[in-house]
């Protein structure tokens, strides 16, 4: 299947449910502090969610997935179950919302960091969200999708980081996930060029030490092999005929 182009209409759709799924990232940042779990931020997103926005939670039975929204702490790349574990000074923490609104899906997700993190574990999660938004740069009618990977591989090796392999970005939509695969790595000037109407996810993993990963037993938490720390940024993005508009912003981000 080759790449959606988006109608004006449901281009409209999706900016709706991007600002919904970046409120739910708003509305739980206060919540987010030490000693409360996974499970907790959990249920207050998925009550938000269905009953405040009245959107579905795209997480919860994808897949078998069990819960409304992924939290990955420290070593977990990616797709972390909330659990019944609190949260403790010096972790850092990405949470992931998904939201459908409308038959469409909003993708976002961002890193937390609890009390007083350790300057290091601070500079990797800085440095992933400046690596997703040189990517976002990269984004305008006759660029490639490679253009994106190649930038943030370069800023995450400027650093001495590594680059997640096994998960990557996607077209998104009526589906949760579609074409096409956008890397995080890789060649400039190769792949696909971006069309006004694109509608995809930019979502780097870094990590502190090598790039693999492993999944757990649960089948969905992916953690980094050498167990060190990894960090992830994500917005949903729109090509406009001159440029990009990111669906997903918060206001923290203007
Ligand atoms: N939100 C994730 C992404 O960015 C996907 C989560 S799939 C789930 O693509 F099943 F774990 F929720
Ligand atoms: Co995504
Ligand atoms: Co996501």
């Amino acid at each position: 299947m080759s790449i959606l182009i988006k109608t004006a209409e449901e281009i409209t759709k999706m900016r709706v449910a991007g600002k919904l799924a970046a409120d739910v990232l708003e509305m739980i940042a206060p919540h987010v502090i030490i000693g409360v779990t996974t499970n907790e931020l959990n249920h207050i997103c998925h009550d938000y969610i269905v009953n405040i926005q009245h959107t579905i939670p795209a997480p919860l039975n994808y897949k078998g997935f069990p819960k409304s929204i992924c939290t990955s702490v420290n070593q977990q790349v990616c797709h972390g179950i909330p659990n019944d574990k609190k949260l403790k000074n010096g972790d850092i923490i990405n949470i992931d919302i998904t939201i459908i609104k409308d038959g469409y899906h909003g993708d976002t997700s961002k890193m937390f960091c609890l009390g007083t993190v350790t300057p290091f574990a601070k500079r990797l999660v800085n440095v992933t969200r400046e690596a997703l938004f040189l990517g976002i740069e990269q984004i305008k009618p006759g660029n490639h999708y490679g253009d994106i990977g190649y930038v943030i591989q370069k800023h995450a090796h400027k650093h001495r980081y590594s680059v997640v392999q096994e998960f990557c970005g996607h077209g998104v939509g009526k589906d949760f996930h579609e074409p096409p695969h956008v890397m995080h790595y890789g060649k400039a000037h190769t792949g696909d060029e971006f069309k006004p109407g694109m509608i995809f996810t930019i979502e780097p993993m870094i990590n502190m030490g090598k790039r693999y990963t492993k999944v757990l037993g649960d089948k969905w938490t992916a953690i980094t092999k050498d167990r060190s720390l990894s960090a992830q940024w994500e917005h949903t993005m729109l090509v406009t005929e001159t440029g990009y508009e990111i669906l997903t912003l918060r206001a923290e981000e203007l």
